[in-house]
């Protein structure tokens, strides 16, 4: 029988549960409701798909979008344009704002803000501290809420849980998986005396090195198993934390950042200065040859783009004095179908790290595959088409990449979040409509 849809996306290679195959995907009613030959059937919309690859929507569970506190860098609905520009289809938000999310008015605040504002869908980490410790079990379950996440080592903003004592009461808070960034706090502050404007921007992967990184690792592994929770590693960078991440699948999961498996140490400080500070820092070619083999062998759960921007003005400072962190979301999803076409990774592979990895690792309901019943949340891809990346085409406020000139060949052609189509051909279609992602009660 004939079905009636309100999105018919036709023709294209579809990566689904059943493998890499033509099909048409019909939507109603924001779902997925059907997989298969809909030549029969009509639509509202109909979206040609013809030569195109359509891949489960992308989901960048690590961005920060500055809002409240650092309007003049990002807020939500630049970065969500830059989103779904890019290919994404919802996005993790950080709690390091200004103020920093920390409570349940915090969240809610987020929440009011993004509404009618953001074009993907979204949903908001709360921040650990030393003072809302106890209600992190309570804040973890609040609508929107992506989970808790937990600063080891000082970044940007003030959220910081030093030692070994305040981490495991945050860990015995709560159950859901907690992402965190692992960088030790005492070593940083023993060693900051190697940060001088002498070093320069290069000194600043000298300084936050790997002993850093696995040293706050292995105390988080420690920590998760005293308490029984599960962890996520935002932005391993090291071949140390793989090794020894590789014997802690049970409780610890990985996220890596495409500026980690891309960019290198010390060249690209030569070449972008200041605009390559970034928490944990760039690494040397063995680490980023370990990410790779990391990817490869499974190891990786996640590829977040640790979206982090910072405005030309404020990198334009002498180092150590300039912010660390670099903007990311709409250029994940092109330097990884690049990667895809370089062989480095299948399209199937790609579809885990981004759609299937970040559901399977935060218990997202109804993301993540392309699958009857599903959010009807498609990233287009044309991988074939080759494009230079660059600043021009970026419209995160802070105006930059640090991939400029990078020619890639795999393209996003269109985004559709919940059966909207929401950009097509680097334009913004329609109004914002963004929403708040759902997560399973059971985690
Ligand atoms: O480089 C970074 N920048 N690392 C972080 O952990 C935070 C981020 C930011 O918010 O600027
Ligand atoms: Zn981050």
């Amino acid at each position: 029988m004939p079905g009636i849809f309100d999105l018919i996306v036709r023709g294209g290679i579809c990566v689904t549960p059943a493998g890499c195959e033509r099909a048409d995907v019909g939507a109603r009613d924001g779902r997925i409701a059907e997989i298969g030959d809909l030549a029969g059937s009509c639509a509202e919309v109909e979206l040609d798909a013809g030569g195109l690859h359509v891949l489960p929507g992308v989901i960048d569970s690590h961005v920060h979008f500055r809002e409240p506190g650092g309007e003049q860098k990002e807020d939500l609905a630049t970065g969500s344009a830059a989103a779904v520009l890019g290919g994404v289809t919802a996005v993790f938000e950080m709690p390091n704002t200004a103020p920093s999310t920390v409570s349940a008015a915090g969240l809610a605040d987020k929440c009011r803000r993004a509404k009618g504002r953001v074009r993907c869908d979204i949903a908001f980490f709360v921040g650990a501290t030393d003072e809302n410790l106890a209600q992190l079990g309570e804040l973890e379950r609040q609508p929107a809420c992506a989970g808790v996440k937990i600063f080891m080592g000082s970044s940007t903003g003030s959220l910081l849980i030093e030692d070994d004592a305040t981490l495991a009461a945050v860990l015995g808070n709560g159950r859901r998986r907690a992402m965190v960034h692992a960088e030790d706090e005492s070593r940083l502050r023993a060693r900051k005396s190697m940060l001088t404007e002498a070093a320069g921007p290069a000194g600043h992967t000298a300084w936050r090195d790997a002993e850093t990184a696995v040293t706050a690792v292995r105390r988080l592994v420690v920590m998760a198993r005293a308490t029984g929770r599960p962890v996520h590693i935002a932005h391993a960078s090291t071949v140390d934390e793989m090794d020894y991440l590789s014997q802690h699948r049970d409780i610890a999961t990985v996220e890596v950042t495409p500026h980690h498996l891309l960019l290198t140490a010390p060249e690209i400080y030569e070449r972008i200065g200041n605009r390559a500070l970034v928490n944990p820092p760039i690494r040397e070619q063995a680490d980023v040859d370990a990410l790779w083999q990391a990817v490869r062998q499974g190891l990786v759960d996640t590829i977040g783009s640790d979206h982090a921007p910072h405005t030309a003005d404020e990198k334009a400072g002498r180092y150590p004095g300039a912010p660390s962190g670099m903007p990311g979301v709409q250029t994940l999803v092109p330097l990884l179908l690049d990667q895809v076409n370089a062989g480095r990774l299948s399209l199937e592979r790609f579809a885990d790290l981004t759609a299937a990895g970040p559901a399977r690792v935060f218990g997202i309901a109804g993301k993540g595959r392309i699958a009857v019943g599903y959010d009807a949340d498609l990233t287009l891809a044309d991988m074939k088409a080759e494009r230079t990346i660059s600043t021009r085409w970026i419209v995160s406020r802070c105006g930059w990449t640090p991939f400029d000139g990078t020619r890639v060949r795999g393209w996003p052609m269109a985004t559709v979040v919940r059966g909207h189509i929401v950009a097509r051909e680097g334009q913004l279609i329609g109004d914002p409509i963004g929403t708040a992602v759902r997560f399973l009660d059971t985690f």
